[in-house]
């Protein structure tokens, strides 16, 4: 099972949106099975993934080693996305000890691993505990931005965090994370400004970390987000999608998987 996290320490550029899609798309279209892993206490993409929802709660795979009975109940399902929840207990979580909890979420993933293709881990905005031990167990790290200024200079920030992370990896003899890339969401092609920063990340010494697929506003993208429901699905349930999104989810998904066998 490969691990990949969705992080950004600034709120709203997207986590949530990019994160569940991806995983709806790579059941959906990819037949891949997912476990999905909300880390923030906000709770949204559990409110999105809801009607797959297991029993266990993101609190569980921290604060202690599952039970064999635990971890099968967990994939004895059909469903091709199970969802560990936001639990209010992982606001104490920033209380208890980064080192246990990082273990016990590895031995818990390593466990559940072998039921699945991918874990996806949905963070909260901010460099705490959850976060750090998030980054002490993936695999790789996915970091949606928006094409604004101060969403920009909060990158150089978060890229420091994943420099000191795997810095603390290595020390403790362990594998380092990929930073598999960076997706620009909430794209207006048509502002100038958003051209703009486009053509001056592109040309920094990060540039070469874009990935080739961005994200287009896209009012479906919130609609589907607040109907619980996968872009696809929307179409029934409200009349109408945006075929330009769900491509785009497509291609993006498609370049991940694809990152993969490289
Ligand atoms: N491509 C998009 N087009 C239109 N709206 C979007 C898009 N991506 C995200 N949004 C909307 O922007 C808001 C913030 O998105 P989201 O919740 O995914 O961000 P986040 O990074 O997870 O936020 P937080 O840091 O609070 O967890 C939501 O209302 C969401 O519906
Ligand atoms: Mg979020």
């Amino acid at each position: 099972m490969k691990i990949l996290t969705i992080t950004n320490q600034k709120g709203g550029l997207g986590k949530t949106a990019v994160g569940t899609n991806i995983a709806r798309v790579m059941a959906d279209s990819f037949n891949k099975k997912i476990l999905f892993l909300d880390l923030d206490v906000q709770g949204n993409a559990s409110d999105t993934l809801e009607k797959f929802k297991c029993k266990l709660c993101a609190t569980d795979l921290m604060s202690r080693v599952l039970k064999e009975e635990e971890i099968k109940a967990v994939v004895e399902g059909s469903q091709s996305i199970v969802l560990c929840s936001a639990d209010d207990n992982l606001a104490n979580t920033e209380n208890l000890d980064k080192g246990m909890c990082s273990a016990n979420l590895a031995n818990n993933l390593k466990a559940l691993g072998e039921h699945f293709d991918y874990c996806i881990i949905d963070t909260p905005p901010t460099l705490g505990n959850i976060l750090v031990i998030a980054l002490l167990v993936t695999g790789q790290i996915l970091i949606p931005v928006e094409l604004d200024s101060f969403s920009l200079l909060g990158l150089n920030k978060l890229l420091t965090t994943y420099q000191n992370i795997n810095m603390v990896r290595s020390q403790n003899g362990m594998a380092t994370c990929d930073l598999l890339g960076i997706v620009i969401n909430k794209f207006v092609s048509s502002r100038k400004r958003q051209q703009e920063l486009l053509e001056q990340l592109q040309k920094s010494a990060i540039g070469s970390l874009l990935l080739n697929d961005k994200i287009h506003t896209s009012g479906a993208i919130q609609d589907a987000l607040s109907n619980s429901c996968s872009l696809n699905e929307l179409r029934a349930i409200k009349g109408h999608t945006d075929k330009r999104a769900i491509d785009e989810f497509y291609a993006l998904t498609l370049e991940i998987l694809n990152h993969d066998t490289k």
